[in-house]
């Protein structure tokens, strides 16, 4: 038996479990591994999933916070489930944003994004792009996400991961990244898991280097 023969037999494991359990996908028991491990929710929760269709983190976010608020944002509709709000539109679009934030109403304690593009035959352009979601994300994350909370992101591993780590970095209590069991073991993909957000962090005025905590220098290189 090969490497490539165990990683597709457990993946195959993992596709009939969700079909029987009636999980929407098998990405389900990637975010019930995530959670047990990293404790992302708590009952009461309330939960912002980005790239959410078909559901499949929906289902396990909703079971897992109870009465919490969900909702659900991606490109594609999203089949209705109980207690969940859904929004179908483009996360780097404003209006989607805009819309996002009426129908939510108030802060999350988390903010999901398995987001991924449509992927090509070109591994540093799909790269490049998972990198350019997960800096949505986290704007996202800069609106909308309470003092303390968490944010779980996907990225496909490559030479700019360091910038959704850098990014996390600045805004995070702790960062860690982390392949669940769930994923394919051929798979490049990865998740970030952010805890004890520090609070709002306006993008424009951290590339300007506007930030407090940071040693400043004049000119002349001296410590001011
Ligand atoms: C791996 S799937 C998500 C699976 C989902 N977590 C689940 O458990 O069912 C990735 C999703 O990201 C969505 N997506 C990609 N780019 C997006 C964007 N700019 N705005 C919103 N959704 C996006 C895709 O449409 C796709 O449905």
């Amino acid at each position: 038996m090969t490497g490539r023969w165990l990683a597709e037999h457990r993946q195959e494991r993992y596709y009939r479990l969700a079909k029987r359990l009636d999980y929407r996908s098998r990405a389900s028991f990637k975010l019930m591994q995530i959670d047990d491990r990293f404790g992302i929710f708590e009952e009461g929760d309330s939960v912002v999933d980005l790239g959410a269709s078909p559901g499949g983190w929906l289902q396990v976010a909703k079971e897992r916070v109870g009465d919490g608020k969900v909702i659900g944002v991606d490109l594609r509709p999203i089949r209705p489930i109980e207690g969940v709000t859904t929004i179908i539109g483009d996360v780097t679009k404003k209006e989607t944003m805009d819309e996002l934030r009426v129908k939510f109403g108030g802060k999350a304690d988390v903010v999901l994004s398995d987001m991924a593009p449509n992927v090509g035959g070109n591994y540093s352009t799909d790269h490049a792009r998972s990198v350019h979601l997960c800096t949505f994300a986290i704007d996202v994350a800069d609106h909308i996400l309470k003092k303390e909370g968490k944010m779980v992101v996907k990225v496909f591993m490559g030479d700019m991961f360091h910038i959704v780590r850098d990014d996390l970095e600045k805004r995070f209590q702790s960062v860690r990244t982390h392949a669940p069991d769930a994923t394919r073991s051929t798979s490049s993909e990865v998740y970030v898991i952010a805890k004890g957000y520090k609070g709002h962090r306006p993008r424009r005025m951290a590339e300007a280097g506007d930030d407090k905590n940071r040693t400043v220098f004049t000119k002349k290189g001296e410590l001011t």
